[in-house]
């Protein structure tokens, strides 16, 4: 019998903290019916692992489920609809192939002194002792980063971030009309946006991953002008929300272990650090799936259509897979963590997100090495994504107890 489970995820306290409800919710067994989303949601490992890699769920809702969306979000909905993220073979599999074809890791692995020179020049030059990092640092490196491989103009990066986080304000818990109608708007102005540079791209081609993937479509073929388009935004907002959310949660993961940073991203050890970071505390907390015919799973039955949860950062802390799950121990095996999703939409940008954790990360703490917090982090209140309001820190010496 599937036991059910009620917590609002807009509740300060679960905000703060969700990972003491997923303790709760794990010990119902592999899935429960969380009722605040009236939903089954899947939290141990190996139920999250097993429905991200089954071919019977998808990321489509079956065709004769779907509803019409309201007329005044259609800009946001024409760039989903056209969005490999949302799509199941075999459109995603054409999408992602052309991706994979220009976002190679030749040329991820080429942007390490291109990530080191943008975090040094955010890291330095503070007159003040006492900043707030996550907007100065965190949520800087990833964008600058994604524009940079994109080949979008860096003074673009501030409307880039304000398009953005009115786009992903449509995926967490507290959307209301007002959010849908900005979100619209921004939707429609972003892609008018990149409808131009790939434009631009098409008569100059340079050396970036617009015209790389201009070059693929023209050489592979079968893509069309908005299924470019939302490719081109989705690797735009992919690229940074959630990679400035957990640099982030990793600065204060560190700062709160008391542990050496240097030692910890010491080029020996800072990969291993970086994995467990996004073990440990994950940006993106839960995804949905969709069941594409009628089945079993884990005891329980699914009709086509039903729709699951999978909580990413619940698998991340299951005593079965994970010694003490909820102590952060950098260096510890974490193979099989979940931060990343698994199976076919497994994470594009992993590559480039552990490249910038990394450098990121060591650089900033290079420059400063006695950073400490000034005041204990928030979380900020957008469940499904789990990442700071603010990062206040002292770059000075460390408060002496
Ligand atoms: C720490 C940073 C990041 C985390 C935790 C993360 C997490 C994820 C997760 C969980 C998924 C799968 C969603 C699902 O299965 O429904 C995903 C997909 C994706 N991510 Fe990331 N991501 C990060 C950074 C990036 C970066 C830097 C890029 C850069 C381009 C990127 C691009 C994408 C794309 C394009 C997809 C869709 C893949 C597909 O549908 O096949 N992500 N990401």
């Amino acid at each position: 019998m599937l036991q059910s489970l009620t917590q609002s995820p807009s509740e300060p306290q679960f905000v703060q903290n969700p990972y003491q409800f997923y303790r709760t919710a794990r010990k119902a067994g592999d899935l429960f019916l969380w009722t605040d989303y009236d939903r089954v949601s899947a939290v141990s490992h190996q139920a999250v692992s097993a429905i991200l890699r089954d071919r019977n769920w998808g990321r489509e809702i079956p065709s004769e489920f779907r509803q019409a969306s309201p007329e005044h979000l259609e800009p946001f909905m024409q760039l989903e609809r056209n969005s490999m993220l949302e799509m199941d073979p075999p459109d995603h599999t054409r999408l992602r192939g052309l991706v994979n074809r220009a976002f190679t890791s030749r040329r991820v692995n080429s942007l390490e002194p291109e990530i080191k020179r943008i975090a040094e020049c955010l890291a330095t030059g503070h007159e003040s002792q006492t900043i707030e990092l996550q907007r100065s640092f965190a949520e800087q490196l990833p964008v600058m980063v994604i524009s940079s491989l994109l080949g979008v103009p860096e003074e673009m990066c501030g409307q880039l971030l304000s398009w953005s986080h009115d786009m992903v304000a449509m995926y967490q818990a507290n959307r209301d009309l007002p959010k849908e109608l900005q979100a619209a708007k921004s939707a429609g102005e972003f892609a008018a946006f990149v409808r131009e540079q790939i434009e631009r791209k098409r008569a100059e081609p340079a050396n970036d991953l617009i015209s790389d993937l201009i070059t693929a479509e023209d050489e592979h073929g079968r893509l069309t002008s908005n299924e470019m388009v939302s490719t081109c935004i989705l690797l735009l907002n992919a690229g940074h929300e959630a990679t400035a959310y957990s640099i982030g949660n990793g600065i204060k993961a560190i700062v709160e272990s008391g542990q050496d940073p240097a030692d910890l991203l010491s080029p020996a050890r800072r990969d291993a650090t970086v994995e467990e970071i996004l073990r440990f505390d994950p940006p993106l907390h839960i995804f949905e799936r969709h069941a594409k015919r009628d089945q079993s799973l884990f005891g329980q039955r699914f009709s086509r259509g039903d729709t699951v949860s999978v909580l990413l950062a619940a698998a991340n802390r299951d005593p079965n897979v994970f010694r003490s799950p909820d102590d952060f121990i950098p260096g510890r095996t974490v193979a099989g963590h979940t931060s990343f999703g698994a199976g076919i939409h497994f994470c594009v940008g992993a590559p480039l997100a552990r490249l910038e954790l990394a450098v990121g990360l060591s650089t900033l703490f290079e420059v400063h090495p006695q950073l400490s917090l000034t005041e204990a982090p928030r979380y900020a209140d957008r469940y499904h994504f789990h990442g700071l309001e603010e990062l206040w820190v002292s770059l000075g010496n460390r408060p002496t107890n």
